[in-house]
């Protein structure tokens, strides 16, 4: 989870839609509470007024996520975790509020930077609120904290209000490009593994799994047409694992998947032959027509 919520979405990925944001607390809501400790109560103040904003919906769930998770971190005895909404003019407002440790005012002006943590290594990297403050930003909002130690902290967030009609999100049931060929995925996070297996074969695909990058050179083969590779792995990295695997079949397409790739890298990697990028946290429309037009050879 924490992975995912590292993607720092690429621009032409980023899909603006009108969105409500009061619906989007409410999914963050139901993830949380599926998910977090029971010690960490979870309230709600929605206005009823309309709370439409223009916004990619996959970032909004991430900026909510990312801070519900800041705030869970900050109360490890338990506590109130708040999400509030208010529309004022032209604007809507969303506060996440927790009863946790608050932020050393020392630490304050530093929380947005990227690799600012005080968490330990394997816990945090610091990149939560720097995605969260460049969602905002390309969003068109603006973002605000107040703490206050042993009290608490909030995060507001301001987006733009949307008078533009909602498009009805039922009708965007399209189908999704399938196929039947044969794909290796690699993933060593097992939730993340699982997700593209299951998606891939609900497309039509025959699927092989690997855990990491040396299963994935192992059972390497002809009849594999394409291989979703995942970088950052410990044992064998990607780019290691991507090396062999073109050696014993240097015809197969690959796409790498990463949930934070710097597009610096992307020249290097499409140098040493990847067709393309997935990016995590995967949507689905989007993997399956990337997938489908590196099959068929199409540029993506
Ligand atoms: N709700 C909060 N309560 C107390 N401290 C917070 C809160 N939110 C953020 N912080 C502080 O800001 C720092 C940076 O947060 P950020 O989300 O960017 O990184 P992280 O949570 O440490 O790591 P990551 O999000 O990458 O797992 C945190 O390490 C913590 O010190
Ligand atoms: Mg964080």
């Amino acid at each position: 989870m924490t992975r995912q919520l590292l993607s720092l979405s690429r621009k032409d990925a980023v899909t603006r839609r009108v969105v409500n944001l009061n619906e989007a607390v409410r999914t963050t809501g139901k993830l949380l509470s599926e998910t977090l400790d029971r010690k960490i109560r979870l309230e709600f103040d929605l206005t009823p007024e309309t709370t439409n904003i223009k916004a990619d919906e996959t970032q909004l769930g991430q900026v909510l996520l990312n801070l519900a998770i800041n705030a869970r971190d900050a109360m490890p005895e338990g506590g109130t975790l708040r999400f509030t909404t208010r529309t004022e003019d032209d604007k809507v407002t969303v506060r996440v509020t927790d009863t946790g440790t608050g932020i050393d005012p020392e630490n304050l002006s530093r929380i947005f930077d990227p690799f600012f943590t005080t968490k330990e290594k394997t816990k945090g990297t610091g990149l939560g609120l720097s995605v969260v403050y460049g969602i905002v930003k390309q969003t068109g909002g603006t973002i605000d904290v107040k703490s206050e130690l042993d009290l608490g902290t909030e995060f507001i967030i301001t987006f733009p209000a949307s008078s533009e009609p909602r498009k009805d999100t039922a009708q965007k049931e399209t189908r999704l490009a399938g196929g039947a060929e044969k794909i290796m995925v690699v993933d060593d996070e097992p939730e993340m593994l699982n997700l593209l297996e299951t998606a891939m074969k609900d497309l039509g695909y025959t699927v092989v799994c690997a855990k990491n990058g040396m299963e994935a050179v192992e059972q390497a083969a002809e009849d594999i047409k394409l291989v979703i590779l995942d970088m950052i792995m410990p044992e064998m990295d990607g780019m290691t694992a991507l090396r062999f695997i073109r050696q014993k079949t240097p015809d197969v397409k690959v796409l790498i998947s990463s949930g934070y790739t710097s597009p610096e890298k992307v020249p290097m990697l499409e140098r040493i032959g990847i067709e393309g990028f997935v990016q995590k946290p995967y949507e689905l429309g989007k993997l399956a027509s990337t997938v489908r037009d590196v099959l068929d050879g199409v540029a993506v």
